[in-house]
């Protein structure tokens, strides 16, 4: 959000100053709008007479907090708000003596003893003149009046904002994750108000450029399945082409998908000896992006950017950042007891927030998947999902499943089975059978997901050793997806042409919430991320 955005989001009601009569001091440090008021010339504090205590109001202006620096915290910047309460009220009451004044002396012009020693012009042109400064007063009453409900509202609305943050800290630090800063700053108190889900999450228009903070992280990018020796894998990661390949050693390398010679898509070519060939002019490439071979030409020093790269646990991962990537990459294996029966991977033309958002909703499945996994499924009184262990995993109630969001772009879920189609009233715990799957969102560009999707079961192991399973399981998710895809690229459309995806969350889209809170923190920038780790 801008800084202007924030300042007509939270500032007082600076289009009612008057650039002759009020001064407005931004309250500088940057972002946050909360606009000093003080600095009116002139006062009519000599004037106060008889009318006593009403107007028997110190001038705060001395007491103006006294702002530097770019950024207030959320202690100044409620003092800021306070002060021009009280700073409006003072005001107020300035204009309110006026008036009172300006009447003593309409009723002096008419006073009968005073009307004897002038003409009757004089007295009009007096009184004229009185009428219009008594009108100006009168205005000016109102516009205080407006003022101080204004910025008793913003008042209001800002120690909210706090109270909001306070109580998302504590639910955050009761789930054993790092909470946020225990300083709020102002421009997170501005983020609060876009995030909250009552109080407008708004994602819409096209999707903007990523930011550089949600690079670094590991992606998956690949099933290790998929890659033989002799095999090229491209693939699209925030909108650049990379292509991964198996070296010499037969570790996964990840090169920029161009050719260094005159550009030509290097998965176009071959795989030889562990070097990538590109189909134009021959020139071979190692894993690291050197390039080793230039026939028919003497070998230069050349080189294509390569990424970090490694296997684990089945599947190829990347680190298409620019910070120096993490040490670990995490683990996305099923529980103990689970066999993996299905790994499927698709491309998606839709942006992979959209599918992330789809993936952790299950209220839609009644309405939805009427066709496949949620036929016959009744639709319950009330759907919650519940996070007793963290902000991004729990359990939804009253399905026999939980799920993970985990960071950057993957969704976990383990779905219970005792008696398929009756799914009401039972924890995953309670099921004797499980499905668990995983989906993982690649932002291949700002229209394009890449999407991983491996299901592992917990019974049955000889399913995996009937022939021609595999294209079954990619029917049937084929299948499930198609019924969100359809939604999903309409939601997309709507979007993009402004519609906020994220208009009226309800209790139910806890989750997605909660990613998007994640989401827009990336997109800040921001250091401390809600509900897990730093990047
Ligand atoms: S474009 Fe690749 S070798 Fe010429
Ligand atoms: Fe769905």
């Amino acid at each position: 959000m801008s800084a202007i955005a924030t300042a007509a989001a939270l500032s007082l009601p600076i289009s009612l100053c008057r650039s002759s009569r009020f001064s407005t001091k931004k309250g500088v440090r940057g972002g946050f709008g909360v606009f000093a008021l003080f600095g009116e010339e002139g006062s009519l504090v000599d004037k106060k007479s008889a009318w006593g205590a009403l107007f028997d109001v110190e001038d705060p202006r001395s007491k103006a907090p006294q702002l530097k620096g770019k950024f207030l915290d959320v202690n100044q910047a409620l003092e800021v708000a306070r002060f021009d309460i009280q700073y409006l009220d003072w005001r107020a009451r300035q204009d309110l003596l006026t008036i009172m004044l300006l009447h003593e002396k309409v009723v002096e012009v008419l006073n009968p003893l005073a009307r004897e020693y002038k003409s009757i012009g004089t007295m009009k042109k007096e009184l004229a003149e009185l009428q219009a400064e008594l009108a100006q007063a009168h205005r000016e009453v109102h516009i205080s009046e407006a003022r101080v409900s204004t910025a008793l509202d913003k008042l209001a609305y800002m120690e909210t904002l706090v109270n909001d943050r306070l109580l998302q800290d504590r639910s955050t630090t009761e789930s054993d994750n790092p909470s946020p800063s225990a300083s709020i700053s102002t421009q997170s108190l501005v983020d609060i108000k876009i995030n909250l889900p009552r109080k407008g999450l708004n994602v819409s228009g096209p999707v903007q450029p990523y930011h550089p903070s949600l690079k670094n992280f590991w992606y998956p990018v690949a099933f290790s399945t998929d890659l033989k020796d002799d095999t090229m894998i491209p693939i699209d990661c925030f909108e650049e082409p990379w292509v991964v390949f198996r070296g010499k050693d037969g570790k996964p390398g990840c090169v920029q998908n161009t050719c260094a010679h005159r550009a030509c898509p290097l998965h176009l070519g071959s795989v030889n000896e562990g070097r990538i060939q590109c189909p134009y002019h021959g020139w071979e490439y190692s894993t690291d992006g050197k390039c080793e071979k230039m026939p028919s030409t003497r070998l230069r020093n050349a080189k294509i950017k390569a990424l970090p790269c490694f296997e684990q646990e089945g599947m190829i991962w990347i680190w298409p950042g620019n910070d120096p990537p993490t040490a670990t990459i995490p683990s996305l294996q099923p529980p103990p007891g689970f066999i993996i029966h299905a790994e499927i991977v698709m491309e998606l033309p839709v942006e992979h927030g959209l599918l992330l958002d789809n993936l952790l909703d299950l209220a839609h499945a009644p309405f939805t998947h009427t066709s496949t996994f949620a036929k016959g499924w009744s639709v319950p009184s009330l759907v919650k999902f519940l996070t007793p262990s963290s902000g991004l995993q729990g359990y939804w109630d009253p399905y026999p499943i939980d799920m993970e969001f985990r960071p950057p772009c993957i969704v976990l879920s383990t779905i219970g089975i005792s008696k398929p189609g009756k799914l009401e009233g039972q924890s995953t715990k309670q099921c004797s059978t499980h499905l668990h799957q995983l989906h993982v969102c690649l932002p291949s560009s700002r229209q394009k997901t890449r999407l991983l999707y491996r299901m592992s079961l917990d019974f049955a192991p000889v399913l995996k050793h009937i022939p021609f399973m595999q294209y079954l399981w990619r029917h049937f998710a084929e299948q499930v997806l198609n019924e969100d895809l359809r939604l999903v690229l309409g939601q997309q459309d709507r979007m993009i042409n402004g519609a906020n995806i994220w208009n009226l969350p309800v209790s139910y889209d806890k989750l997605g919430v909660r990613y998007r809170l994640w989401r827009d923190a990336v997109d800040r920038g921001a250091k401390q991320l809600p509900f897990g780790k730093s990047p």
